[in-house]
């Protein structure tokens, strides 16, 4: 089969799967405090105490489950991923309800070394299976009319203690342009280090977009639907000066409240310094393309 996408990552780069399990303590932390919103973590060069660690319990960020840092591993366990269904929607051919087997059967299901990098500024390199969304779209039919995807997350008050409280305007929802939901970068995730995807991971099936900042990778999906129009997006909708509908990893573009010119890397030891951000998280290559002619500053 031909390579449609170009990995310059191998195995040896992948984050330890202790270190990524672990990774919540460790950024814990780091972050000095705990604000709404995906972004916790101040841009200064903190000197972590190894004794901090052991308080903390956890650290994920899945607002169904809580905004508490430990929250969601702690939840989402009563999340049932069991015939799990998914609508797609808007201008497509082939419109419907689908299990999640009927969507990706057949497809090929493919392992992926990304980089993933969080607002909070931190980065992993992280092996997820999944498939193309382009294969899925293809499968459902876009039609022509269509510029965009939307995803909403499922909503249970009865599983996701955290939606019974307004903290976003639920249920989650992320969207891509059409050409950035058809790059061969973007998967459809239903695991991580060859396993099944965790419930605080966003199981049974997330979104995953290397070159853009984490909350964009939108985790238990009920709802696609192609549309005309730019969609609605949760983080957007919250703080909209802070988070912009591309949310590309650009170091040239700060957040308002920090800079986002360096990361620290999970896995290269505790003390590791903190790194130059890569222009679209080191995928420029692929997916600047993308973006030709555009003011990434008002674009953000
Ligand atoms: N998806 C849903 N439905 N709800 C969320 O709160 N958080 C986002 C994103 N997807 C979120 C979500 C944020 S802020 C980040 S950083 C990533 O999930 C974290 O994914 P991870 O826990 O697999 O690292």
């Amino acid at each position: 089969m031909a390579f449609r996408w170009k990995n310059d990552l191998t195995p040896a780069d992948v984050t330890p799967e202790g270190m990524w399990l672990n990774r919540r303590q460790v950024m814990a932390g780091v972050a000095a405090g705990s604000i709404l919103g995906p972004s916790v973590a101040g841009a200064q060069d903190t000197t972590l105490e190894p004794n901090s660690f052991e308080d903390i319990t956890n650290y994920n960020n899945f607002y169904e489950f809580g905004t508490g840092k430990d929250d969601p591993a702690r939840e989402a366990h009563r999340l049932t991923t069991t015939g799990w269904e998914i609508t797609v929607d808007g201008l497509v051919d082939n419109p419907g309800t689908y299990s999640v087997g009927e969507l990706i059967a057949g497809l090929t299901e493919e392992s992926r070394i990304y980089r993933f990098r969080c607002v909070e500024a931190w980065s992993m390199v992280i092996p997820w299976n999944g498939v193309e969304l382009k294969d899925i779209l293809d499968r459902v039919g876009v039609q022509s009319g269509a510029k965009y995807v939307a995803f909403e997350t499922a909503v249970r008050p009865d599983e996701m203690p955290g939606v019974r409280f307004p903290t976003l305007d639920w249920p989650y929802r992320e969207g891509l342009r059409l050409d950035e939901a058809m790059h061969p970068l973007t998967l459809m995730a239903t695991g991580i280090y060859g396993k099944p995807m965790p419930n605080q991971n966003g199981a049974p099936i997330r979104l995953v977009v290397p070159w853009k900042y984490g909350f964009k990778s939108i985790k238990s999906i009920v709802r696609i639907t192609l549309t005309d129009q730019e969609p609605f997006t949760s983080w957007n909708n919250a703080n909209s000066r802070e988070y912009g509908f591309y949310s590309n990893v650009n170091p040239n573009v700060d957040h308002p409240r920090w800079s986002q010119a360096s990361e620290r890397k999970i896995g290269g030891g505790l003390f590791a310094r903190r790194e130059p951000t890569l222009m679209f998280n080191g995928y420029e290559d692929e997916v600047a393309g993308l973006y030709d002619g555009m003011d990434l500053s008002k674009f953000f």
